[in-house]
């Protein structure tokens, strides 16, 4: 099928390349010239595994292009619209603009029959302001919410744990449903439960979701805090009760806890929408899941004074970690890069490294001193902070290693992903989330 894709940012640019690997014709379409540029030339303008491999492949293919040119869209007979929706700057309600723009762009050369659907995460609502202008062109709107992971979107957009469309009542919105079906073929000839919807339930489904995994984060945080003056150990407690499967183990780590471009900006944006829907006491608990994230950070902060003997003042601390999230780049509202930055006000001497975001993180915070090597960061460090759970530091790092280079034995295991008892038996004082 010819498709276009709108907006090629960390979900477009995957999309789009998905779609070519399963055997569409696409054209991801983005304002942004320099991505442009390099996506055109099968390069990823970010880290994500897979990514480079597909995109190399489709436009060496033929059948994936890329360009600003929103004429580009018109002969596709489905638009996916993936553009950004962060938080405003003066609220914590979702900035639309991005998506409104795209809308109006688009609408121009939408030709009768087309089928737009929304991936952008959006205030419920949004689509049912959104359909006319989709369908005074003839064609139909869908929403068509994005569930992928960085560091695994090749593989959550190509094989989904589920696929949620919101269409129109009636005949409309079943052919838009099927259109969608045969868009993702693979996935839906595999079983892939495919989930029909209305407009609102669709939008609500994804924030929902987002808004259950960040209160799981913050459960478990707020068990933490708790540990933390009861000499419990919030890993075990996790351990323990993730064996009741009502509960499960994943997303019960503590640590300093969600970050990036979806969690902290989704959750606020559904306690804004709620409130404006008169309903702002049923999500009210998401102020304090928010609370207790960002309290998170403050406390790998203090693990890291009270280590130093109560100052980090001209100390140097070696941060390990600058992206949100392992397997990424990403450092949008990176909870690791926070912690840095706040050391870093404290007078402590810290040097940022990171696999893979660096880049990002320089341009984000350019305050901060890098180093591109983990050893060159730890080299004469007073204190160790990992705030990224990479596998560099996670595993491959030992704490002998880790010894032998800094001039300290002060270590903070900001994601409590570190062997505590080899660490301390190799000398180090080794200080966890919600651990004694
Ligand atoms: N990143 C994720 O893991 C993820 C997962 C699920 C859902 N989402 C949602 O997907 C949306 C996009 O997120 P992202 O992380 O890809 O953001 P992003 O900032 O990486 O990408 C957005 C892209 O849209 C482009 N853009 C902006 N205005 C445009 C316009 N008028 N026409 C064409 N392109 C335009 C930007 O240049 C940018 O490249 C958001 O609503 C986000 O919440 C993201």
């Amino acid at each position: 099928m010819r498709i276009s894709v709108i907006g090629c940012g960390y979900l477009g640019a995957v999309h789009a390349a998905a779609m070519a690997s399963i055997g569409h014709d696409v054209v991801g379409i983005d304002v942004d010239e320099r991505k442009v540029e390099a996506l055109s030339q099968g390069k990823a303008p970010f880290f994500e595994p897979g990514l480079a491999e597909i995109l190399t492949e489709g436009v060496a293919s033929g059948r994936l292009t890329f360009t600003t040119d929103m004429a580009a869209a018109r002969g596709a007979e489905v638009h996916f619209v993936g553009v950004g929706t962060p938080q405003q700057a003066d609220g914590y309600a979702a900035d639309l603009t991005y998506v409104n723009a795209a809308f109006d762009a688009l609408a121009a050369y939408l030709q009768p029959g087309d089928i737009v659907a929304g991936k952008s995460t959006v205030p419920v609502g949004t689509a049912a302001a959104l359909a006319s202008t989709v369908s005074d062109a003839g064609a139909t709107l869908a929403w068509n919410p994005e569930f992928l992971r960085e560091g695994w979107a090749v593989q959550d957009t190509i094989d989904p744990d589920r696929l949620v469309v919101g269409v129109p009542s009636g005949e409309e919105g079943e052919r838009a449903a099927d259109i969608l079906r045969a868009v993702y073929h693979p996935a839906v000839a595999k079983g892939t439960p495919f989930i029909v919807t209305d407009y609102a339930t669709a939008e609500l489904v994804k924030v929902s979701a987002n808004a259950f995994l960040a209160t799981k984060i913050s459960f478990i945080n707020a068990m933490a805090e708790i540990a933390e003056v009861t000499g419990a150990d919030v890993t075990q407690l996790a351990d323990a009760i993730g064996h009741d499967v009502r509960i499960g183990r994943r997303f019960l780590g503590a640590g300093i806890g969600f970050g990036g471009g979806c969690l902290p900006k989704d959750i606020r944006a559904f306690s804004a929408r709620a409130e404006e829907l008169g309903r702002g006491e049923s999500v009210a608990f998401l102020r304090e899941v928010d609370a207790i994230n960002l309290r998170r950070r403050e406390r790998a902060v203090q693990l890291v004074i009270d280590g130093l003997g109560g100052s980090v003042f001209g100390r140097k601390v070696a941060v390990l970690g600058a992206a949100f999230k392992p397997h990424s780049d990403d450092v949008r509202d990176s909870p690791a890069l926070d912690v840095a930055v706040r050391l870093h006000g404290l007078g402590a001497e810290v040097v940022v490294t990171d696999p893979q975001a660096v880049e990002n993180a320089r341009r984000s915070h350019p305050q901060l001193t890098y180093a591109e090597a983990r050893d060159e960061a730890l080299t004469g460090a007073d204190a160790v902070v990992i705030v990224t759970e990479w596998d560099e530091y996670r595993r491959e790092l030992s704490p002998e290693h880790a010894a032998s280079l800094a001039r300290g034995r002060v270590v903070v295991d900001g994601r409590n992903c570190l062997n505590a008892s080899a660490w301390r038996e190799a000398g180090w004082s080794y200080h966890g989330m919600g651990r004694p």
